[in-house]
């Protein structure tokens, strides 16, 4: 029996759930229920009804898995499919933060440990952020955590001052701009779309910024054109099965000179064995502590509501 067919039966056997990000690998986006960017798999994971949530993803969606079904077992594949925006955000010093800023609303972009998130009055993904930073009141100075990128852009956006946490993603800062120009002169046809993780300079190149469910649509939209796309390149292989015939070309990485590819480390960690054997052990399971799950709750719960 091949390891996908193991997993279906395994996975009804024991009324399971798998979830996967964009940025997984093909054959685990293949195996799970449901593919989607952070917000869809977080409002997946609020609705599940399963017994046992599979996170093919990250730990702090994961988390947020958990945050939002304390009750159900959560289990990653790979405890180390970690991150390294969420990474760049720790509790202790995100705490003292707060403290110098008592008067400040906090956004955090949910790609942040459960710590971070019981600390912020409101949670975030790429999709929803501006709707979020639009939601507070005008008079209200806001701290966004833990991406500048994002953060940056969401300024120019809104026209809004925040404070910003000086967090970053290594994947998205990866992307060679020279390269990306020189890759635009070869194709002069060809559209730039970015995910808004990506520096500042690279976003100035792009027609379209989103996040990758956004991403996916805008190229559906514009089945015609040739795209170089500039997030990880994990999102490639939903995006070409929603447009076969379209030419989509990775954004190139600046020491990547064998493949013109942005790979996460993290997201790439998990396989679909792993996938399997986490299904049949039930572990490693992704817990967050009481008092941390409660207040951590709240803001991602005040998201998923004005994200309706
Ligand atoms: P989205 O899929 O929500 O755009 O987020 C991208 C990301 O960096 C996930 O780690
Ligand atoms: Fe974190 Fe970046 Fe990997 Fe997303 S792509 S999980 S933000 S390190």
């Amino acid at each position: 029996m091949s390891l996908k067919v193991k997993i279906q039966k395994l996975k009804k056997e024991k009324n399971a759930v798998i979830l996967a990000h964009y940025y997984q690998r093909p054959e685990i986006q293949e195996a799970a229920d449901y593919v989607g960017d952070s917000l869809g798999l977080a409002q997946m994971a609020s609705r599940a009804n399963a017994d046992i949530i599979v996170f093919a993803g990250v730990h702090f969606m994961a988390e947020t898995a958990k945050i939002l079904n304390p009750a159900k077992k959560v289990v990653l594949p790979d405890l180390n499919a970690g991150c390294s925006l969420a990474d760049s955000c720790l509790p202790k010093a995100f705490a003292a933060f707060k403290v110098a800023h008592p008067d400040h609303v906090v956004i955090t972009y949910i790609n942040c440990s459960a710590e971070i998130k019981a600390m912020s009055d409101l949670v975030c993904t790429s999709s929803n952020a501006l709707k979020m930073v639009k939601s507070i009141p005008a008079d209200r100075p806001i701290i966004f955590a833990p991406d500048r990128n994002l953060g940056k852009y969401l300024i120019q956006q809104t026209g809004r001052e925040m404070l910003l946490w000086d967090g970053s993603c290594m994947v998205h800062e990866a992307f060679c701009v020279d390269k990306l120009l020189d890759l635009c002169q070869k194709n002069p046809d060809a559209v730039i779309i970015a995910h808004p993780e990506s520096e500042e300079h690279l976003l100035k190149t792009a027609t379209y910024i989103g996040s990758t469910a956004g991403m996916i649509q805008y190229v559906k939209a514009h089945p015609e054109e040739k795209f170089i796309v500039a997030t990880e390149a994990g999102i490639l292989h939903e995006m070409q099965k929603q447009v076969p015939g379209t030419v989509l070309i990775p954004a190139p990485a600046i020491e990547d000179n064998s493949c013109a590819c942005s790979e996460c480390a993290y997201m790439k960690v998990n396989t679909l064995q792993k996938l399997y054997d986490c299904l049949l052990h039930e572990c490693p399971q992704v817990d967050v502590p009481k008092d941390v799950r409660e207040k951590a709750l709240f803001p991602i719960e005040r998201m998923l509501q004005l994200s309706k």
